[in-house]
């Protein structure tokens, strides 16, 4: 998920050659408060006239403590809503905000007639009072796909003694700081069949700490995560997509587990050293799911 400040036409380009799977053009934190006019204009024209084949097309709007929201929301629906995918809600903090939004989406969609519910909405969660209300934001709009977790403004809302986001808290030593949080996400996201989606990485030459990072995401469950540069965009792309040899053994254990089921009438079955059973078959279903996303092949097959 690649972050394009809407402030920048250089920016808006380059996106568009950019292997990723989705763009979120920027109106909030990556646009000084002189440049949002002029950013809102580049991102419509940027939806109507780019090329973004292949990508969920995202805009970013400011949050609901800022002046700017209604007119963000306005300005690029009215002008690009039906090049558009989704709208990224940041520092939502409880669900009424993400009911006002699809309010006023609804009514955007019935002026301009269009197709009525198909913008849909990501909601970020960047401080206390969103993460403790996930579950009821998470629940709160049929037009919600996903969540979105906002490292920077997190740890500084908590007061979280550091200024590297990703990495630990200097002088914490006992486990992960972030695991409460991104689980908390995880489970409600999960609750509600969401996407689950980490954020930035702002180390930008640290591409191994990006990863380590990344990797800490995708072992959990999370769909992705966020992208700042193209040196982090091959990064991403190799974390979240399995290992050869996962996706293999995930193709095996679906293909095995289908002939035991069916031809030998077996509930569970051994796959050499391995006991397998029917949650064997849906733990193997996430790995594939993914590996077939990526467009992996397969190079073993199962002979019984
Ligand atoms: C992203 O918006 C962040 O606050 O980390
Ligand atoms: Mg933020």
């Amino acid at each position: 998920m690649l972050a394009v400040p809407g402030s920048s036409p250089r920016f808006l380009e380059k996106a568009q050659t950019l292997p990723v799977d989705e763009v979120f053009l920027d109106l909030e934190d990556a646009v000084a408060p002189l440049a949002k006019q002029e950013a809102r204009k580049n991102i419509v024209g940027a939806l109507r006239e780019g090329d973004w084949t292949g990508k969920t097309r995202v805009v970013r709007v400011n949050d609901l403590t800022t002046q700017w929201t209604y007119r963000d929301v306005i300005e690029v629906v009215e002008g690009a809503g039906e090049f558009l995918d989704a709208i990224i809600l940041p520092k939502v903090q409880d669900s009424t905000e993400v009911v006002w939004l699809d309010t006023l989406l609804t009514q955007i969609e019935k002026t301009m007639g269009m197709e009525v519910g198909r913008i849909g909405i990501e909601a970020q969660i960047e401080n206390a009072r969103g993460l403790v209300n996930v579950d009821t934001i998470a629940g709160s709009s049929k037009r919600l796909e996903a969540l979105v977790f906002g490292p920077a403004d997190f740890m500084a809302s908590i007061n979280m003694r550091t200024l590297v986001v990703g990495e630990q808290p200097p002088g914490y030593t006992e486990g992960d700081a972030y695991h409460y949080i991104l689980m908390r996400l995880l489970m409600a996201a999960r609750m509600h069949d969401l996407q689950v989606i980490d954020g930035p990485y702002l180390q930008i030459k640290d591409v191994e700490g990006y990863r380590r990072v990344a990797r800490r995401a995708a072992a959990l469950g999370f769909d992705g995560k966020w992208v700042l540069h193209p040196l982090q965009v091959e990064a991403a792309n190799e974390v979240f997509s399995p290992s050869q040899e996962d996706y293999d053994r995930a193709e095996l254990i679906l293909e095995a587990y289908e002939y035991y089921t069916t031809v030998e009438k077996r509930g569970a079955a051994m796959l050499g050293d391995e006991m397998i059973d029917e949650a064997s078959r849906k733990m193997a279903l996430v790995v594939a799911a993914k590996g077939r996303a990526a467009g992996m092949r397969r190079t073993q097959r199962f002979t019984p």
